[in-house]
């Protein structure tokens, strides 16, 4: 689905930005431009960068084994 229509941006080219490290509307507008135009895909963007921020997250590996807090709470 367009996100951002005046620059041809979709919910999949925001999702391929936060794999890169995008994190914030800001980075967003740099890199793809969204909402530099007419703006009015700045909420639905905004919605569509913290979905894709926690689809990443819940997907990333785990740093450290579950176990690793246990044995360092002894
Ligand atoms: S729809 Fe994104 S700037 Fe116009």
């Amino acid at each position: 689905m367009y996100v951002c229509v005046c620059n041809a941006v979709t919910e999949s080219h925001i999702h391929d930005a936060v794999e890169r490290g995008v994190r914030r509307m800001r980075d967003l507008r740099d890199h793809l431009g969204v909402a530099a135009d007419c703006g009015r895909c700045a909420s639905c963007a905004h919605s569509c960068l913290k979905s894709a921020i926690g689809s990443q997250a819940a997907s990333a590996p785990q740093a450290f084994p579950a176990a690793f807090s246990l044995m360092e709470a002894r």
